[in-house]
């Protein structure tokens, strides 16, 4: 397709259309009636929607189908439309939330989760996904944590690469990441609330993975809702203009969160609509997702001179060419198929690859001597709780359904043929739930049993986009229904289902077992059973630091030194609670030990330009084989700027079986050791560093091993 002849037969107006994306429901409530609903609330009209140049959120392949074919009877142009939607963890087979994801460390399973999804996506007829999700998090009240891979920017950009892998290397389908930038770190954890920090801190901790993203060839990308320093990201030219575009070489679809052009009216940043689409098309916004800024006021702007049509042509070429690339031309329909995806969605292959997935992510953070229940000797088993009979999807759930999935109750009844397994609700699942009138029958059951297992948490629908949250604990029932039970039965396992990191502090100490499954999907129900019958092993670790309190929000590893580093008068603590946080990043048990070695290095001096390597030996000690992850940490000890306490700047995850042992060996470049300089470019610095290699996140200030790093030789 010849691209530069067909935009110069557009009109000004089939360009800006091109520019513009509408939600299918404006597309299903039929193009004859009046204006209604979505397209009233957007100021759309009916011919906007008819011409615009991409949706998002269909129904099924046969919508898609329907609305393409109608599409291009209308346009003059026989542009295909482009059908976007938000597969975030899985298009009918649901696979867990990406923070479970972060926890797996395991990049493979993440990218075949993803190229899954991407399967079934393609036969639903969706041409480009809303994720990856790569916003850094540090506070968990914010109800997006759960889309997110945690708090590090070393994981979250390997996990950022692997998304992008997983969703585009069919080359059916696109990968759009997002939110750009440092949504996460919105003001108190609420949703929609500004950001403001520094350009170092944005560079060395929050940018790194949108860029991965963007070097894994991602073909689309999101701005934020949020402000951004005092600058709301849609109309954020130096986001956007200077900071994607020139520096790092960006030249593919940059698209706005939905209706956020408008929103910078709201946000006291553009006083009319017709600035909103002054400043976005500057930044070089591409798309307006459901507004209708650039329909309504580029043709004025261009009258008046203050926007040129070339303006316009890039930003249309840039949509022209994905369309293109993604065959639409040729075959509008492209691979939207109702029989396939029929087939395909939900199938065996799949199902099994999100029960695997949700094994690798749950996280062992408790075990006196609890688990693995024996199946075999275990003949009355209780499932207790507000989530036991539930079917933990997670939130952006797309076309997944609970009535498809296996509940925690149905898993274990299906893995337990010889045993009994009885069930009660012990309380219901309102985040602030008091009523404990069920307990008694609760406990009544477990009493009467030989194991028993609580599934308490947070709903799924109480993690997700403006879910935040002020208090982060159990509700009071959930709380009194685990001590409750626990005094009864102590061979009690409590499952806990989140989207975020909870505060455990008031629970822990009457918990002797604690699994955090997170929101595990479709299968999670059968991998629970797995793991808490020991069919497979724990091997995940957490992505995101668990505080004590919610006062000790933002609470993350990576942060930097304190002068005072001491508990106690005149130093960095709290004077009513330990200073240490419940659950440390990189944590996580096993039914197994590991061992590991001191590191040794191969030389303790490395030049500028080269690399060194540090080695230790891995041993499984325990009885049981199983994975873990293998953590190296650094500090720069001293620099032009202070730099964070430690930092991972690697890992391995490892299978050993009982008695096995591996020697695990990073390479450390100067690359690892770079960060955003007192000189404002990124560079390593001369002088000393320290290290650490663990398997849990726990970090011995003394067993640090220090090399130098000196100039190129
Ligand atoms: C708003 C959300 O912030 C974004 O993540 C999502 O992709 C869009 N809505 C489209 O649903």
């Amino acid at each position: 397709m010849d691209l530069k002849k067909l935009l110069s037969k557009m009109t000004l107006e089939q360009k800006l259309a091109q520019l513009t994306q509408v939600n299918a429901n404006c597309l299903t409530v039929g193009a004859s009636e009046d204006i209604t609903g979505p397209e009233q609330e957007v100021s759309l009209t009916k011919a906007d929607v008819a011409s615009a140049g991409s949706t998002l959120n269909f129904e099924n392949a046969a919508e898609g189908i329907r609305v393409q074919k109608e599409h291009l009877e209308l346009d003059p142009n026989k542009i295909p439309l482009l059908f976007m939607h938000d597969v975030i963890h899985g298009y009918k087979t649901i696979y867990p939330i990406p923070l479970a994801l972060g926890a797996s460390f395991d990049t493979d399973t993440v990218e075949e989760c993803c190229a899954m999804a991407s399967e079934e996506m393609t036969v639903g007829g969706v041409h480009v996904t809303f994720a990856p999700m790569v916003d850094l998090v540090r506070d968990p009240r914010w109800g997006r944590c759960m889309e997110t891979t945690g708090e590090d920017p070393y994981l979250n950009c390997d996990m950022a690469r692997a998304m992008v892998r997983g969703f585009q290397k069919s080359g059916k389908v696109a990968a759009c990441v997002k939110h750009f930038a440092a949504y996460g770190q919105s003001e108190s954890g609420l949703d929609y609330s500004a950001t403001d920090m520094s350009e170092r801190t944005l560079r060395d901790f929050y940018l790194p993975a949108y860029k991965a993203a963007i070097d894994e060839g991602v073909e689309m990308l999101m701005t934020s809702f949020n402000i951004l320093n005092g600058v709301p990201s849609s109309g954020n030219k130096w986001l956007v203009k200077n900071l994607l575009r020139d520096e790092w070489g960006y030249d593919k679809i940059v698209i706005s969160d939905y209706n956020a052009f408008r929103e910078m009216k709201a946000l006291g940043f553009c006083e009319t609509e017709k600035e909103c689409a002054k400043l976005a098309i500057d930044a070089t916004s591409d798309i307006e997702m459901m507004s209708p800024c650039y329909l309504q006021n580029i043709p004025q702007l261009i009258n008046e001179g203050v926007v040129s049509e070339e303006q316009i042509d890039e930003a249309v070429m840039r949509v022209l060419r994905l369309k293109e690339k993604l065959g639409l031309f040729e075959k509008p329909y492209l691979y939207a198929d109702p029989k396939a995806e029929e087939e395909i969605c939900l199938c065996e292959k799949h199902r099994d690859i999100a029960r695997r997935a949700a094994e690798k992510s749950a996280v062992l953070l408790k075990n006196d001597n609890v688990l693995p229940f024996n199946k075999n000797a275990v003949k009355r088993v209780a499932v207790i709780g507000p989530f036991a009979d539930r079917v933990m999807l997670g939130n952006w759930l797309c076309h997944g359904k609970e009535s498809e999935g296996i509940s925690a109750l149905t898993g274990i009844k299906g893995l337990l043929k010889n045993a009994e397994v009885l069930y009660s609700k012990g309380c219901l699942e309102g985040v602030n739930e008091s009523d404990c009138s069920l307990v008694e029958e609760a406990k009544a059951l477990a009493k009467e049993c030989d194991a028993v297992i609580i599934c308490a948490g947070e709903d799924y629908k109480m993690s997700g986009e403006s879910m935040s949250r002020a208090e982060l604990r159990l509700s009071p029932a959930q709380k009194t229904l685990i001590r409750e039970v626990g005094k009864v039965n102590k061979n009690t396992a409590v499952v806990l289902f989140s989207g975020r990191a909870l505060v455990l502090t008031d629970i822990i100490d009457d918990i002797n077992a604690l699994v955090l499954a997170w929101q595990p999907g479709t299968e999670g129900g059968n991998a629970i059973a797995n793991l808490l019958f020991g069919e497979v092993n724990f091997g995940a670790k957490l992505p995101m630091t668990f505080p004590r309190s919610e006062g000790q929000i933002p609470a993350y590893y990576n942060c930097y030194r304190s002068s005072r580093p001491y508990e106690g008068p005149y130093g960095c603590w709290y004077i009513d609670m330990p200073k240490a946080r419940l659950f440390e990043f990189g944590y996580g048990l096993s039914y197994t030990s590991f061992e590991v070695s001191a590191p040794e290095l191969s030389s303790l001096t490395m030049n500028k330009g080269e690399s060194i390597e540090v080695s230790v030996n891995v041993k499984n000690v325990g009885k049981m084989a199983g994975e873990t992850v293998v953590q190296l940490y650094i500090r720069d000890d001293f620099a032009s700027l202070a730099r964070p306490n430690r930092e991972l700047k690697g890992y391995k995850k490892i299978f050993l079986n009982a008695g096995e042992a591996q020697r695990v060996i990073f390479t450390i470049s100067e690359e690892q050791l770079k960060f955003w300089s007192i000189n404002n470019k990124f560079e390593a610095e001369e002088g000393s560093f320290t290290l650490w290699v663990n398997e849990n996140g726990i970090v011995n200030e003394t067993d640090g091993v220090k090399f130098n790093l000196l100039s190129k030789k």
